[in-house]
């Protein structure tokens, strides 16, 4: 209601993650209209900075252009204000709590505190903001909104759920993945379960196997410090592919209720085997020339170790052990360091049995089918289909349905991840946010082929900054029953 009152704490201020992505997706909605007429942001962090170097550290990356977007900037850095303190300190609380109440007026309270600080504070702060921020008004409301990491393994992850759950609730607890707020991991349930066409192919009987790829074409530049301790299984295949396999493989939910969806995640998760070594290919990029410039290889960043083991890239098989996709592989494949910067989804269908047409250059059967949902960039969905050549021949050729966001939806902006996702916050919808349970289920796949990879008991294969990956990629692939096709290139159109 217009009159209820919304203060919105950012701890971890004058780090990365608050300047790139926390404060242009709160601009961002409050441009549109989209925060509550009364609010409040703080920015909480431990270095000592004055108002306006706080302002113009959190909004250097927020583009305002337009007059109205110019005058909007105005306002939205006039409800900003920066509190300094310590993480585990309780009167650095005590102050920020004096500093919130400050503001706040009467009616509805809610306060949610975005925590995106490293993991070493993470339950000194979540404590400490249950003793001395947390309103105890039964009306008022607080939300604790996390960033990973959510721990390293199965032990460290369930270590810090407990900690957590010492204060908040699970209600309470609004865990960022945010590849879980892109427009296309969203549509996933929309494509599957709003048409029939999808939903009736989407089974082992038609899909031969899934790959689901992340592609970044930059290394871990300055980042090399916090990656190493992690890795890229870690870093981006327990969490963000794993919700994309989750929402391409569950079962359809009651309801498009958070505890409905998250209750099919967490069935699919449970269904999946520990990955083995044999299912996986680790690499680690080296030094490598794209576009005649020199890139240094991993090794070289800053803060890791010479003798580094840790993967860079990694592709993996997965299995899920139920009706429906028992015999199908899901591989999955991350890099940093790539030749090009994508996220896609590619479903490749089971070959037409008893082929009768002739096929392009001589093949004896017709290419597989393949749906690809490109996640990013330039947001798409087409299929590669066969259709009969054009004029006097019977020949069948690949082509496609091209459903291309630019073209279609010319006139719309997708909103960023964390715009969807902090307006969830707003609105108290655990839909797009990680449950629990979910994360354990993640962990446990994982875990073991961790341990034996920190335990130095598993080598990446080299691979050069800028090239596909490791030497033995496409063999792994292969190996899993994915059909690579250079016959047919899809090309974007040009708008
Ligand atoms: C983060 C990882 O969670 O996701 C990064 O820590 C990665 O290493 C990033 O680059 C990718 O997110 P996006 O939205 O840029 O695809």
């Amino acid at each position: 209601k217009d009159s209820d009152f919304c203060s919105i704490v950012v701890f971890g201020a004058s780090g990365d993650l608050a300047y790139k992505k926390t404060f242009p997706a709160l601009f961002g909605l409050f441009k549109n209209e989209f925060l509550p007429p009364q609010i409040q942001i703080i920015g909480y962090a431990r270095s000592k900075m004055a108002h306006d170097d706080f302002i113009q550290r959190v909004t250097q990356k927020i583009k305002a252009e337009s007059d109205e977007d110019k005058a909007a900037f105005k306002k939205f850095v006039g409800l900003l204000s920066y509190v300094q303190g310590k993480y585990d300190e309780a009167d650095s609380y005590k102050n920020l709590a004096k500093a919130i109440a400050k503001n706040e007026k009467t009616g509805q309270i809610s306060r949610i505190f975005y925590m995106a600080i490293p993991p070493s504070v993470f339950t000194d702060a979540a404590n400490n903001i249950k003793a001395h921020c947390y309103l105890k008004d039964a009306k008022a409301e607080n939300r604790l909104v996390v960033e990973k990491p959510f721990g390293k393994d199965s032990e460290s992850s369930r270590a810090l759920a407990q900690d957590l759950a010492k204060n908040w609730s699970e209600e309470e607890i609004y865990r960022i993945d945010h590849y879980l707020g892109k427009e296309m991991v969203k549509n996933l349930m929309v494509l599957r379960f709003a048409n029939v066409l999808f939903g009736a192919v989407w089974h082992r009987h038609y899909i031969h196997n899934v790959q689901i790829s992340f592609k970044e074409k930059f290394g871990t530049e300055g980042r090399g410090g916090y990656f190493d301790e992690f890795g890229i299984l870690r870093d981006v295949m327990q969490n963000h592919m794993m919700q994309i396999l989750c929402h391409f493989a569950m079962e359809r939910p009651s309801s498009l209720s958070a505890s409905d969806i998250h209750d099919e995640k967490v069935k699919v998760l449970r269904a999946i085997s520990p990955l083995r070594q044999d299912d996986v290919l680790l690499g680690q990029y080296t030094a490598g020339t794209v576009d005649g410039q020199s890139q240094p290889g991993y090794l070289d960043d800053d803060g890791v170790p010479n003798d580094s083991q840790t993967p860079t890239f990694a592709a993996a098989a997965f299995h899920i052990h139920n009706e429906r996709w028992e015999g199908v592989p899901f591989i999955l494949r991350a890099g940093k360091a790539l030749n090009e910067t994508k996220t896609e989804i590619r479903v490749q269908f089971a070959d037409v049995a008893g082929n009768i047409f002739p096929c392009a250059n001589g093949k004896k059967a017709p290419a597989r089918n393949e749906l690809v949902i490109r996640v990013q960039p330039k947001e798409a969905v087409y299929m590669k289909f066969m259709n009969k050549k054009p004029g006097l021949s019977q020949e069948a050729v690949e082509t496609e349905l091209d459903l291309n966001y630019d073209s279609r939806y010319a006139d719309v902006k997708i909103p960023d991840a964390y715009e969807a996702l902090l307006l969830d916050v707003m609105r108290g919808d655990h839909a797009n946010f990680v449950r629990n349970d979910e994360l354990k289920a993640a962990w446990a796949i994982f875990t073991p082929l961790l341990h034996q990879i920190d335990r130095g008991e598993i080598k990446p294969a080299k691979y050069a900054f800028g090239s596909r990956g490791p030497d033995g990629l496409d063999a792994f692939v292969e190996r899993h029953g994915f059909l690579r096709s250079t016959s047919y290139q899809w090309t974007p159109p040009k708008i």
